[in-house]
């Protein structure tokens, strides 16, 4: 079995989303410093390059949760694999996701870090597959909806592949070609 890649969305029509998100998380946090939690590892490249965009302070934090194993089905279970460091309460935070798909771990997330007394609590997702959407979560900004299909790149991978591709693309597989009888 062979992989393919076809882009999905391209790394330009990346960088101008994400202007366009960062230009109005500016605006709504306006006189206000950001806490923002990187859920590891997937979100690392799209937060690196939103919060560049981010002219309010921002604070970086790191989760890593999962539901995911290697397979591409959800399994609906928050694990916390790695904890915040600091105390969240009193502050305004925004989740940085790089996908929803079931919604499952984010509405996970979202109960556990309420718990910790924030100011408030947004979601901030690249993409979203509404599609797929088993537990409904609150999201504030969405940087694109996408259709049922698996994605890998700019963050997302496939078996811990394709992380560092700069577009998002969509795997499919394909039957190796028999060698031609001779
Ligand atoms: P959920 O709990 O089903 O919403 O799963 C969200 C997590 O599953 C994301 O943070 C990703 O790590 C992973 N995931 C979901 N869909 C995809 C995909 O199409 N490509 C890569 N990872 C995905
Ligand atoms: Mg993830």
């Amino acid at each position: 079995m062979k992989e393919k890649v076809d882009v999905l969305l391209s790394n330009s029509a990346i960088s101008t989303r994400i202007n366009e998100l960062g230009d109005k998380i500016s605006k709504d946090y306006k006189n206000k410093e950001i806490q923002i939690i990187c859920i590891l590892k997937g979100s690392v490249m799209f937060m690196s390059d939103l919060s560049k965009k981010i002219t309010v302070p921002v604070y970086y934090h790191f989760m890593k949760v999962s539901s995911y194993g290697s397979g591409t089905d959800s399994s609906g279970v928050l694990k916390v694999e790695l904890d915040l460091t600091e105390s969240i309460e009193g502050k305004h935070v925004l989740i940085i996701e790089d996908i929803i798909d079931s919604g499952n771990t984010l509405s996970l997330l979202r109960k556990l870090l309420l718990k910790r007394n924030p100011a408030s609590l947004k979601i901030c997702t690249l993409l979203d597959k509404p599609d797929r959407r088993v537990s409904n979560v609150p999201v504030d900004y969405t940087g694109f909806s996408i259709p049922d299909k698996f994605v890998v790149g700019y963050g997302l991978d496939f078996d811990q592949r394709y992380r560092n591709l700069d577009y998002v693309g969509v795997v499919s597989f394909e039957e190796d070609e028999e060698e031609p009888f001779q």
